[in-house]
Parts: C-alpha cells; structure tokens; sequence
C-alpha cells in the first residue's frame, strides 16, 4: 500500500546525523515513481555495487600526533578558491524532490560555500539559479561560491550554442560537457509541473524506430551522440574553463586534455547508463597517470560521507562530487535538509582528515590508504 508522499518537514529530527538518515527518510516523502527514478541503477546494478565497493575495499593508515595546528580544506580550482573538495553533481529536475527544487539547492550550498554545477535540464531556469545564488550570498554578505554549467549538447547546435551563452551570460565560471548519457534508457515520465526548464523552444530527440530496422541506432539518440569534433567546437566557442564529464579511461583523458580540456570528471553517471562499468575510484590513478597530472581530475558515484571523501582525495582527487544525496535532501527537508548535509559531509571531512593526521588537502596521500580486503 503506497499513501501520498509526506511534506518535506520544517524542522530537521535529531535522529537525522548522516546522509545515510536522508537516504533511509526520502521515500516517505516523494512518489514512488520519483524515489525509484532517483535511486534506479541500469542493468543488474553491478555499477552502482562497484561504487560502493571500491569505497568499502580502502581503509586508513593515520599518522599519530601530527601537528594539525593551521589546517584546513580549502581548495584552488581554476584560480577560484573553493571551501573545500566537495561540490554538488548536475542532478537534473529537482522539483521532482520539492517544490522549491534547485532554488532550493542553491541557496544551500551558498549558505554552505559550497559549488556547484547546474545541469542542463534543471526544472528552474539556469538565470533564475544564478540569481538566487547572488541573492542570497548578498542577503549573506559573502561572495557566491563556484557555480559552473552542465552541458547536454542539443540536436540543433544553435541550441547548444544558446545554452552556453546564456550560461556565460549569468555567471557560470566553467562548462562541464556530459558524454556518456545520450544512450539512456529511462522510463521516467516527467509529472505536471516539472519540466526542463531550459529547453523551452528546443526540440528534443525521439528514439523513432524504424520498422524492420535497428531499434536505437539511425535514430536521433545515436546519430546525436557527442562526438571528439563536438569537444572541439565547445573548446574554440568559449573562454571558460571546460570539464569533461563521463570517462573512465586514460587515452580518453589524453585525447580531451590534448584537445585543450581544463578538468574531467571522471564518473559512470553513478551507474546510471552502462551496467558494467568500474568505480571512478578504481580508474583515477590510471588517468592521472595517463594524462601526467596535467589537469585536475574530479570524481563521483557512491560518495555518502567524509570518510569516503577522503578516499578519493587519496587516490588524487582534486574534488568530489555529490549526486544522489542532493535529492534525499530536499524531499526531506527542503534547503535546510541540503544545507544540514553539506555541513554533515564538510564536518566529517574535517574529522577524517584531523583523524588522520591530514592538516591539509595536500597531506592526504596515497600513502594514507590501506586495502582492507
Ligand atoms: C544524475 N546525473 C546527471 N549528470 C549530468 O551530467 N547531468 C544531469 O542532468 C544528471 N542528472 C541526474 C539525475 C539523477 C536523478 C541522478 C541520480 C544523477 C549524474 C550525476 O551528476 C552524478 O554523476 C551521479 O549522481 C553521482 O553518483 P551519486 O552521488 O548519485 O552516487
């Protein structure tokens, strides 16, 4: 028996002191449809296994009695100092979550100095998020923190071209280029009030099967996939930082260092499209090593805590990205439900590190790290 999804509550229960709270309240408080469109895995869900596993196969090897006097999180990515290695993953529709949706998130990670990287099909305008960043940190007296943009290239290349200048237009300090989510396959039906806010006047690519033909190939989701002349034209068309985001090999790394990316973000869409893939966590040294550390390497899929943070920091990380968790926040408890987690994750992230003997970001090394099994 299924009842109507609870209203996101107003005041945040002291049970609730992990992301793992969140994950285990969000059902009550969004459709059914809506938690298994937020929590579904392709395939058998070996991706969304393997995340969690590469994360519960390390542990640590502290240093006792280091010096952690002066320590701190902060980070410096494209000359933009950040509050720490934690920013919040494109996570598309968020008024599927809440009301609010990504005004919501957004005055969250203000509040929490925390960036963020707006997608493509956010269910509110990317002005209208950029705006409600500037609103807030001036109600706040501080700067925004990092806001960057997701891009999903568009059918007509105008439109894509549309969607970066406006991004420009607003604000946005770096492109993130998602690659490996143009072959999805999704039951979601979007409900009444929840749309890819946008896209408004952009058609979208139908997969129209021809009789007797291929059932995806021919049709526009494969003939519009991004291709490497795509990075290319994204690259000559703006000034700003670009990231790709979706690979999790290193001659892929190479060839879109070489073609002039500033950062990947190495993720399998937290194990949303190809069933099978590894762990971010598993890939990133050989990518780092692929390219020669010769830009920043950023990491989702599984992340849930400090501990696990600092994990990937170790492997060499330069930031973590957090997906899911966005959303169990706010169908539970709105914009103070994503500011509680992003404080829950900064403050056991500085508890990890004290506890390990990391004063700074720099200090987490793969000597820190230990196979458990
Ligand atoms: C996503 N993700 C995603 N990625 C992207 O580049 N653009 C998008 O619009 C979306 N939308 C989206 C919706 C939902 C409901 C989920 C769960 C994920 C992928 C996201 O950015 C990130 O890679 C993963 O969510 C990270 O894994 P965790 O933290 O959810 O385990």
């Amino acid at each position: 028996m299924t009842g109507a999804p609870l209203p996101p509550l107003v005041q945040i229960p002291p049970d609730v002191r992990s992301l793992a709270d969140y994950e285990r309240r969000a059902p009550a408080h969004l459709t059914a449809e809506a938690w298994q469109h937020i929590q579904e895995g392709s395939g058998t869900g070996q991706t969304l296994r393997a995340n969690l596993e590469a994360l519960a196969r390390r542990g640590f090897r502290p240093r006792a009695m280091a010096d952690l006097r002066g320590g701190g999180t902060a980070i410096d990515l494209f000359g933009r100092s950040h509050a720490a290695p934690l920013m919040l993953a494109p996570v598309a529709y968020q008024r599927l979550a809440h009301p609010d949706g990504e005004h919501a998130t957004i005055r969250a990670a203000t509040a929490l100095d925390t960036g963020t990287i707006v997608s493509t099909l956010s269910s509110v305008t990317l002005e209208e998020i950029a705006e409600s960043a500037d609103a807030f940190a001036g109600e706040m007296g501080k700067r925004p923190a990092p806001l960057w943009f997701q891009l999903y290239l568009q059918p007509e290349r105008e439109h894509s071209l549309a969607l970066l200048r406006r991004a420009e237009a607003a604000g946005y300090e770096a492109i993130v280029l998602t690659v490996d989510a143009a072959i999805k396959l999704s039951g979601m039906v979007l409900p009444a009030g929840v749309r890819a806010a946008n896209l408004a006047g952009m058609p979208q690519p139908r997969q129209t099967a021809t009789p007797g033909g291929n059932i995806l190939f021919g049709t526009p989701l494969t003939e519009g996939a991004p291709r490497w002349d795509d990075l290319a034209w994204l690259r000559a068309a703006t000034s700003l930082p670009v990231l790709v985001k979706g690979m999790v090999l290193g001659e892929d790394a190479l060839r879109a260092v070489d073609m002039g990316a500033d950062g990947l973000i190495l993720s399998n869409h937290g194990g949303r499209v190809l069933d099978g893939l590894p762990s971010a966590l598993d890939m990133i040294e050989d990518v780092i090593e692929a390219i020669g550390g010769r830009v920043p390497v950023l990491v989702d899929g599984g992340f849930r805590s400090g501990t696990d943070v600092v994990k990937a920091l170790a492997l060499g990380a330069r930031s973590v990205l957090i997906g899911r968790p966005q959303l169990h926040a706010l169908a539970v408890a709105g914009m103070p439900g994503v500011a509680h987690t992003i404080h829950l994750l900064r403050t056991e992230l500085e508890a990890a590190m004290a506890q390990l003997g990391c004063a700074k970001v720099a200090q987490i090394t793969r000597e820190r790290l230990i196979a458990l099994r």
